[in-house]
């Protein structure tokens, strides 16, 4: 997590440095500040507790006229969110600063070293370290080189970094270095660019260039960029992307929040992503890049996720199983790296992530390509770790997601992973080409089925009320809502800070039925489906307990009405699709629960986009 933005150039380095901010605030807002080489060829900084707003304000009392600096936006991982906690972090002589996005994992040691040298540190983050070994060595064998001085902090670091680094010793100079944490770079006629993540440089370039684990890199005023390995030789040819920027997409456009946009945006995001996906009856997913053969004689899958792309694992795991009979072990990525794997030369991992560099889901990932596993990656962010460390890549093309409540990838991730399914199924023999159009199709009515729900946002705005006071909320479902109920309850938490707790509905009588009692929230998703009978029989208990139950019921399901408090309804639609128009109403109500308690929906405490750290 954290943001990083860097610039030199010609122009003043403060108005892109604070705009970079902003853009990345998602990544992480515990602190935030800015480092610019002063007109007199020293260092000045301004950096304060709190959001990029607070620090636009600070800024504005300080003269930080520069072409020249570096910027940060905190996720505290070592050191509670204070100003001194807060990025960038300067050398004892103030010669040096340094902006840093990860974990020195070896960082106690470096420090009592340091300081047995004489080196004084101010704050408590591991980053600090940095900042004193690139002064060492600018005084010793790097003199005059920040670039190469940072080549040798970071030959003794262990862990995780992007860093940029400035100097006054070597003004005009950023240094960058990547293991780990993503970082681009861009040059540019105007000055050189760099930053944590590509929607920092939108309006500024359409071609980047991305720094691999290990290598380092110059910016120079002149707007060149060079990269160099972890020996200090140059790369000459190193990794760009290509952006095809639509610069509205990461703008409010009239929305009073993100999450109410990205809500809104779903029915667009799964037309773009079904687009070509089936043609002569045949399922089109070149991106899994394996031969027919291949396909056909995979004999287990691993699903690994974090948070809300987890829950689209669990629903993968029920696809796959059910239409292409290969078994799934669907698990969380924070688990999964410390489990013994299964891998055979016909084993694949799927890695779902969002951002596409989240630290767990990469681990999970590498660990499967060192057992000899193909990784297939579902991911929204191009050019992302995730992308291009896998085997292939199927970019769910749901535009930037902002929020950092995860809603519009989530449908998103969970029609890719429909589709991956339709395509197992199909190219193993398990499924008949008529049965996989079918099923196609349904899933082709989803957009239209979302907008639906989109229009009755006031059912789920009514529901919202039951919430607002309410100490806790238990979200029930069976089946493939059983994922639904723990995304609901997910998003609950997530943005109203309100303890919610999702059960699979039969399971509640074993032990959380104990929570009930009068005018307790409890949400059940029960629509028509084979296991709705036993869905409303869970729905009996709970109201028998005297809790209010709102339930997520099929049209015209007027049994289900007559029992509960209230009811958010959706459209009859086949079993399988019911996850993705459901979800819906529960991210509309944690909104409304959310606003009514005063909370900020797009940056939740505690959370960040992307957890870039273990
Ligand atoms: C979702 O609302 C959360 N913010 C979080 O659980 C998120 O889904 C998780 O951190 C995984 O992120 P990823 O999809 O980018 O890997
Ligand atoms: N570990 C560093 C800190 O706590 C950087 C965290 C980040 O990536 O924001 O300051």
């Amino acid at each position: 997590m954290c943001g990083i933005v860097a610039y030199t150039g010609s122009s003043q380095a403060i108005p892109f440095l604070l705009d970079g901010l902003k853009t990345l605030e998602y990544r992480g807002y515990d602190s935030a500040g800015v480092e610019v080489l002063a007109q007199d060829g020293s260092l000045a900084g301004v950096k304060c507790v709190g959001r990029v707003s607070a620090l636009v304000e600070k800024c504005q009392t300080r003269d930080l006229r520069s072409t020249c600096g570096i910027a940060h936006t905190r996720w505290a991982t070592h050191g509670a969110p204070t100003d001194r906690n807060a990025h960038p972090h300067t050398s004892c002589d103030g010669r040096v600063a340094i902006v840093h996005n990860g974990i020195i994992e070896n960082y106690r040691s470096l420090r009592e070293e340091l300081q047995a040298r004489g080196h004084e540190f101010r704050s408590e983050t591991d980053s600090e370290v940095i900042a004193h070994l690139v002064e060492e060595a600018l005084r010793g064998p790097a003199a005059g080189d920040v670039v190469e001085a940072l080549r040798r902090a970071t030959r003794r670091l262990e862990g995780s970094w992007a860093v940029a680094a400035i100097s006054a010793d070597d003004p005009g100079t950023v240094a960058c270095a990547r293991k780990g944490s993503p970082l681009v770079l861009a040059a540019t006629d105007g000055g050189a660019y760099a930053a944590s993540d590509i929607t920092a440089l939108a309006g500024i370039t359409s071609h980047v260039i991305q720094l691999d684990d290990g290598q380092l890199a110059r910016m120079d005023p002149s707007g060149a960029v060079t990269v160099y390995d972890a020996s200090g030789s140059e790369v000459a040819k190193p990794d760009t992307l290509d952006i095809d920027w639509d610069a509205s997409a990461a703008t409010l456009g009239g929305y009073d929040d993100f999450m109410a946009k990205e809500i809104a945006e779903q029915p667009a995001a799964i037309e773009r992503l079904l687009r070509g996906r089936l043609s002569d009856g045949r399922i089109n997913l070149d991106e899994l890049d394996l031969t027919d053969d291949e396909i056909a004689a995979i004999d287990r899958i691993y699903v690994v996720a974090c948070g809300t792309s987890l829950h689209v694992g669990l629903l993968a795991r029920r696809f796959i199983e059910g239409w292409a009979r290969i078994p799934v072990v669907a698990e969380a990525a924070s688990e999964f790296i410390y489990e013994d794997v299964l891998v055979t030369d016909h084993t694949l991992c799927v890695i779902i992530t969002q951002s596409g560099e989240t630290a767990d889901t990469l681990a999970a990932a590498r660990k499967m390509h060192a057992a000899g596993a193909k990784v297939f990656a579902i991911t929204n962010v191009l050019g992302s770790t995730a992308a291009r460390e896998s085997d292939g890549v199927l970019y769910i093309q749901a535009g930037p997601e902002v929020s950092v409540c995860s809603t519009k990838a989530y449908t998103a991730q969970m029609v890719a992973a429909t589709i991956l399914a339709l395509l197992l199924a199909q190219k193993n023999g398990h499924m008949a080409t008529g049965e996989v159009a079918r099923r196609f199709r349904e899933l082709a009515r989803v957009p239209d089925l979302m907008r639906v729900v989109l229009d009755r946002s006031w059912q789920a705005k009514a529901a919202a009320r039951e919430f607002v006071h309410a100490p806790s909320a238990l979200f029930i479902g069976r089946g493939v809502n059983s994922a639904t109920a723990s995304e609901g309850a997910l998003k609950l938490k997530e943005v109203s800070y309100l303890h919610a707790e999702a059960y699979a509905a039969g399971e509640m009588k074993h032990g959380p039925i104990a929570l009930l009692e009068p005018s307790f929230p409890v949400v059940a998703i029960v629509p028509r489906d084979s296991v709705r009978d036993k869905t409303v029989s869970n729905i009996q208990e709970v109201i028998a307990r005297g809790a209010t139950c709102v339930a997520v019921a099929t049209d015209g399901d007027e049994d289900v009405a007559s029992l509960v408090e209230r009811v958010m309804w959706i459209p009859d639609c086949p079993e399988n699709i019911v996850p993705m128009v459901a979800i819906l109403h529960l991210q509309v109500l944690a909104r409304y629960v959310a606003l009514a308690r005063g909370c900020d929906v797009d940056k939740p405490r505690n959370l960040a986009k992307s957890v870039t750290v273990e």
